[in-house]
């Protein structure tokens, strides 16, 4: 199934300027979902998967479908003051300003396995900070799973020590 037809384009969201992909038809269609995850557990094989860590909150709606497909746990990355026990945090550049993203201490053991789940890749800032999160907690990044990349701003220079895979590039 070619899922960009799925995607759809909104110009000027958030603000003006900016091509925004909208994945709301694809989760709307069950069919277009069951196949994203199956296309989404091809880009992973047959690696063994211990933890997904998903980032808050367009990746949670494929991270804990991926977890349960893969056997594997399911681990929250959330922005600051989410998650309830004892967290790491690491900073993070936005086109302008700072944000931040958490993780819960005892999430991942040292030398887990884990997969990193996201819609999409922009300019990489988020993925970037939550693989410093899984790396700090002795996680072993397996992949960097993308929905989306979107090419042109070259995220993929900011994960330049992993695995990156994505669904659909633009
Ligand atoms: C979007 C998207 C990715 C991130 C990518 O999330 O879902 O998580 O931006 O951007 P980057 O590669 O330039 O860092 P957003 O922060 O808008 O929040 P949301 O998932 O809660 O909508
Ligand atoms: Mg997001």
């Amino acid at each position: 199934m070619n899922l960009s037809e799925y995607i759809r384009n909104i110009e000027d969201f958030p603000k003006a300027g900016v091509h925004f992909k909208d994945i709301t038809p694809l989760l709307a269609n069950s069919r277009a979902m069951e196949s994203c995850l199956q296309q989404l557990m091809d880009l992973i094989g047959t690696q063994k998967i211990d933890k997904v860590a998903a980032i808050e909150s367009r990746g949670f709606f494929f991270g804990t479908l991926l977890a349960q497909k893969l056997n594997a746990g399911f681990v929250p990355i959330r922005k600051p003051g989410k998650l309830p026990y004892t967290t790491l945090k690491e900073p993070y550049k936005l086109e302008y300003g700072m944000d931040a993203l958490e993780i819960h201490e005892d999430a991942i053991k040292k030398g887990e396995r884990v997969l990193l789940h996201d819609d999409v890749l922009a300019t990489g800032g988020t993925a970037r900070a939550a693989c410093n999160l899984i790396e700090n907690l002795g996680g072993e990044i397996v992949q960097c799973n993308f929905l989306i990349e979107l090419e042109f701003l070259n995220g993929i220079k900011k994960l330049r020590n992993h695995s990156v895979q994505s669904l659909l590039k633009y």
